[in-house]
């Protein structure tokens, strides 16, 4: 038996890195298969940059912001020099801002503790911050094709189908690993890690997946069974709470905006936003300033990973002298309204309206 399944194993990844080889999807960060057949490098540092943008969000979203980063910060030594300021307005709009913390902290261990190159094994790199056993296992293989098992989303919907795994998340995940171990191959380890997401991503897709097309139709024990549609189960998440607060978006009539940088430890760490109310069942009311408040009416809704966020708005207008309680002025040109993490963001959107007719 182990030796048939040995075999098994070697031939869904060898279908697999056939598929890549001819459907590899273009990014911005990816080495195609037959650059890296001729011998091509890709960069580590625009491997741990996606890998680490990956984990918030679409490959289609990440895309932009890659761009601008790289842009900015060509290399992980240009990045680890950046001004932690720039760094966080950069991300706005990722989400999960403690990631582009511990970005810049990755960034600068590198340069300090390893002289601006990137490990390559997955016990050093799993001690930087920030970086998990996704990103370890992902920067390790693609960067370096080191035969790291990577597991994300996409790479548990293909082996939770293609062995007919129905043990529920989160707690599949360890089996999940273990198959999926067993499949990645000693080599072209990157491209195999990249072929089970872009599989994943574009035909063993959470609905409806095209198994019409699939390299591993015939293989595959979910779809022998009919089950592929339920695959991968999942244990029923906990509810989450709505928590309420208070923003106050106050506007000096030269145009300046009162802001506030949030504190590093805790949620939207070290981002910019509208100084507001704590959130929590019933907030209570912290004006930064004394002044006529407005009540536009509205309610912002957001949603973070633990709770649902539902913010009043209180908007003014103040004078030139008006000292505030908390936070700061920031002139029009100074700041950019994408600087701001998306829940404020929102907050102005809803509040601009109202006091533009003020
Ligand atoms: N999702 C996260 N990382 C990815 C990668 N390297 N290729 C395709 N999809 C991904």
């Amino acid at each position: 038996m182990h030796e048939r399944q040995r075999l098994e194993d070697v031939e869904y990844s060898h279908r697999m890195l056939r598929w890549y080889d001819r459907n590899a999807r273009v990014m911005p960060w990816r080495m195609l298969p037959t650059d890296r057949a001729a011998g091509a490098q890709p960069d580590p540092y625009r491997v741990w940059l996606s890998e680490v943008m990956l984990q918030q969000t679409t490959v289609a979203a990440v895309r932009d912001y890659f761009l601008r980063f790289t842009t900015l910060w060509p290399t992980v030594t240009a990045l680890a020099a950046a001004d932690d300021a720039d760094v966080m307005g950069e991300w706005a709009g990722l989400g999960y801002y403690a990631r582009a913390r511990n970005l810049l902290k990755c960034a600068r261990e590198i340069v300090t503790l390893h002289a601006g190159v990137f490990p390559s094994d997955y016990d050093i790199l799993i001690k930087l911050p920030g970086i998990g056993p996704y990103t370890a296992a992902a920067v390790s293989a693609i960067a370096f094709d080191q035969p790291e098992t990577v597991v994300d989303g996409n790479v548990e919907r293909v082996i939770a189908r293609l062995f007919d795994i129905h043990t529920p998340l989160p707690s599949a995940k360890p089996e999940l690993t273990a198959v999926a171990a067993r499949l990645t191959p000693t080599t072209r380890a990157g491209d195999y890690a990249q072929a089970v997401m872009d599989l994943g991503a574009t035909i063993c897709t959470p609905k409806s997946p095209a198994c019409g097309i699939c390299p591993l139709l015939d293989a595959c024990l979910a779809r022998a069974a009919g089950t592929q549609a339920d695959l991968p189960r999942k244990a029923a998440k906990p509810a989450k709470p709505t928590r309420h607060g208070i923003a106050y978006l106050v506007r000096r009539t030269d145009g300046a905006w009162l802001l506030e940088r949030r504190p590093d430890k805790g949620l939207l760490g070290g981002m910019l936003g509208w100084p507001g109310s704590d959130w929590q069942e019933t907030p209570i009311e912290a004006p930064p300033l004394s002044a006529e408040w407005n009540d536009p009416g509205v309610e912002v809704r957001h949603t973070f990973t633990h709770f649902h966020l539902r913010l009043l708005l209180r908007t003014a207008i103040v004078g030139t002298q008006t000292d505030p309680d908390k936070g700061f002025f920031v002139p029009l040109d100074a700041f950019r309204l994408s600087d701001l993490p998306t829940v404020m963001r929102k907050a102005y959107d809803l509040a601009a309206h109202n006091m533009a007719m003020d």
